[in-house]
């Protein structure tokens, strides 16, 4: 019996964590006898045929480092049922008979779209935003937030220094959580998320004034990309309140870096049950963290579950930060 092929790519914007799990993917599956691809640049990858067989030393080296040794792409090409279709003849025309997608929710509609044109995939949540409603956590999203809290310690300093309000922008379209957990961890006075309904006057000014009644002279407001407005809130606050305010957006530096203890052995561990899943000959699952454990759902019950934020954790932002 011929032995299995198997290939891995990434997906959607990349995530510190994703080499690790490339790695977990490649040595899992050549641990397991399996023949490992790598497709470089996402989809666009099996569209193209770039891809390269992997060995063991071919991601050594790789868990401490971000981005992706494979990198990624935003394929339009492949949302396609044709280009689907030609991804799926060229992995048969390699041997290929699963793909481990690492990625976002994206990521793991082009996955099913594969496995319906005969490819067994699995998904590996790895994204910054943790805003896959399937899993508990996605690789990166400690990274990216133990980054944003370094940034906005520092911002919190110079805010302190000349007793102003700083405004920071953290990632997160859809998704509050790097704003939820980074406001919590700097004292921010206030934090907007798009998944609550805020008014500017109730949410940051009063609180602002509430805090400056009991001696607080700078403040820091944390605000998810997904509200936005940085700078007019910034002008507003000084026109309204009388203080300096300065308005920051860390953008992609919250992309970067290398990745934490935490995103690289959750990584390790997604992977590894991704090749596992592979080596049953399972297809269309998403492997996910669920009561802190690793396990697998059929992707499309996974994508069609709906995100549920921590209202409670925001409650508690809300009762401390006075
Ligand atoms: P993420 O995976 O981070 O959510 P995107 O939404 O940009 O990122 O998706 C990444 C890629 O996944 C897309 O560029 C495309 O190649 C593929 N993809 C997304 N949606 C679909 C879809 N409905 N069908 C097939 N492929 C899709
Ligand atoms: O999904 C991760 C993320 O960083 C989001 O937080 C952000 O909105 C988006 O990707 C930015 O994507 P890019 O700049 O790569 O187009």
């Amino acid at each position: 019996m011929s032995e299995k092929c198997i290939a891995v790519l990434t997906s959607g914007g990349d995530a510190p964590g994703m080499n690790a799990a490339v790695r977990a993917v490649v040595r899992s599956g050549i641990n397991r006898g399996m023949r490992v691809f790598g497709v470089y640049r996402g989809y666009n990858g099996l569209l193209n045929g770039d891809i390269k067989e992997m060995n063991l030393r071919s991601v050594s080296d790789i868990i401490g480092n971000g981005g992706t040794m494979l990198y990624t792409a935003r394929s339009e090409e492949f949302k396609k049922k044709e280009a689907q279709e030609r991804a799926a003849d060229f992995c048969r025309s390699k041997g290929i008979e699963g793909v481990v997608v690492i990625g976002g929710d994206g990521s793991f509609r082009g996955a099913r779209a594969l496995t319906n044109a005969g490819i067994n995939c699995i998904g590996v949540p790895g994204t910054i935003d943790n805003d896959i409603a399937c899993s508990e956590y996605t690789v990166g999203f400690d990274t990216a937030m133990n980054t944003a809290l370094e940034m906005v310690d520092r911002i919190r300093d110079t805010a302190q220094s000349h007793d102003r309000c700083s405004i920071v922008e953290v990632m997160g379209r859809r998704c509050g959580d790097i704003a939820l957990q980074t406001g919590i961890a700097t004292g921010a006075t206030a934090i907007l998320v798009p998944e609550v309904d805020f008014n500017i006057e109730r949410d940051v000014i009063a609180r602002i004034i509430n805090t400056q009644k009991t001696g607080k002279k700078h403040f820091v407001i944390v605000v998810a990309e997904g509200v936005g407005g940085v700078a007019d809130l910034a002008k507003y606050i000084e026109h309204r309140l009388g203080i300096e305010a300065r308005a920051t957006i860390l953008g992609h530096v919250q992309r970067g870096g290398s990745p934490t203890l935490r995103d690289r052995v959750v990584a390790s561990q997604m992977g590894y049950e991704a090749v596992s899943l592979l080596d049953k000959g399972i297809g269309n699952r998403v492997v996910v963290m669920r009561g802190g454990k690793i396990t697998n759902l059929d992707i499309n019950e996974a994508l069609e579950m709906e995100r549920v934020f921590d209202t409670k954790l925001y409650k508690v932002a809300m009762s401390i930060s006075i």
